[in-house]
């Protein structure tokens, strides 16, 4: 008998209201728009400035979206993986609250915790769980509320991050779509080199961490640009050469959105034509755990049962990956 497969039969995304321009940003922190579109490609993100709002609120108008495309009562939700690092509290998870607040009484959740590739990570755990028969029905969402730990005087760092996400629907399928494969690596020696400095068990909040700001993201981005060009193109060479898969099989690179420069490095690196990677990081910058999802949802239109699509991405811990995935509707 053929191995049940996990396809894709939805995906919904949320951004908030509210647009943080880099001209805003000038007024904010020593930056110029110039600087920010050439060092990054970023024009513009969402900032969650909704009084009450908290992580889970973006993933609840998500998967509400998501049942609603994909005709599912939340009864029907077995199993929801929220991918952030951002979530409501440190404990209890998030995806909990998510499915409470959907009223989706039948399911079991958890979060992980991959920064930029928890997406990816949670896509591939819930893609076994589907595998295995366990579970008929399971929500992966990836989303980040990055403004809830960025300092805005810090403009190394404030400049590049937004908030948003999206969620998929993950269900069996005896047809040849869905996830086929993933290569998930990580090298935690680089969590010296992005992380938060207080807040955990290391390091529990005081005064005087409060006052210097640990509460806050902390990135040396220069070693991070380079081990996330090279995590991400090798991730991905050796997916496609583990599949049997040329550059020409593939119809979509679907890469994590942290600067237009790592992107186009990646790209090359693999020989990729930048027409068959999707972009949005102009208009949302990094959002974390939640920029794949929202590139599948940008890019839905233009998606066909049947296309091949790589995801990969690069992330704090450090983590990373890439998944080969044949779209299912
Ligand atoms: O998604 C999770 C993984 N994260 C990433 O993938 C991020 C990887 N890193 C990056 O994307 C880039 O390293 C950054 C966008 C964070 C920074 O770009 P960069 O080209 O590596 O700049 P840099 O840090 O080397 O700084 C170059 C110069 C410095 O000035 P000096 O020392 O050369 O005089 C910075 O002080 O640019 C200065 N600078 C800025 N200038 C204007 C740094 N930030 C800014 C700013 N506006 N916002």
């Amino acid at each position: 008998m053929s191995r049940k497969l996990a396809t894709i039969t939805g995906v919904h995304g949320y951004v908030p209201d509210y647009i943080l321009t880099n001209q805003e940003l000038e007024t904010m922190v020593d930056t110029n728009d110039e600087w920010i579109q050439s060092r990054t490609g970023i024009k513009e993100r969402r900032i969650l400035k909704k009084e009450g709002w908290a992580a889970s609120d973006m993933g609840v108008e998500m998967v509400k979206g998501l049942l609603e495309k994909t005709n599912t009562k939340p009864e029907e939700i077995d199993f929801l993986i929220c991918a952030t690092i951002t979530g409501d509290r440190i404990f209890p998870d998030t995806a909990n609250t998510i499915l409470d607040k959907v009223g989706a009484k039948n399911a079991f959740g958890y979060d992980i915790s991959a920064a930029c590739s928890g997406f990816l990570y949670a896509l591939s755990t819930g893609a076994k769980f589907v595998e295995s028969g366990s579970h008929k029905k399971v929500v992966i969402v990836g989303l980040d509320y990055m403004s809830s730990i960025i300092n805005y005087k810090d403009r190394s760092t404030c400049i590049i991050f937004g908030d948003g996400g999206g969620a998929v629907m993950l269900e069996p399928t005896e047809e040849k779509t869905g996830v086929q494969d993933s290569i998930l690596r990580a090298d935690g020696s680089g969590r010296e080199y992005l992380h938060m400095k207080a807040g955990g068990s290391l390091k529990p909040h005081t005064a005087e961490t409060l006052a210097l700001g640990e509460q806050y993201v902390f990135q040396e981005g220069r070693p991070v640009f380079k081990a996330a060009v090279r995590g991400m193109s090798s991730a991905v060479k050796d997916l496609l050469q583990r599949n049997n898969l040329t550059n020409d099989d593939i119809d979509w690179v679907v890469p994590h959105q942290a600067n237009i420069r790592i992107i186009t490095s990646v790209a090359n690196q693999l020989d990729f034509p930048m027409e068959k990677v999707m972009l949005n990081i102009h208009k949302y910058g990094n959002t974390t755990a939640g920029t794949l999802p929202l590139c599948l949802w940008d890019y839905e239109s233009q998606l066909k049962k049947g296309d091949k699509l790589v995801l990969t991405a690069f992330g704090g811990g450090f983590t990373w990956g890439a998944i080969y995935l044949v779209w299912g509707y």
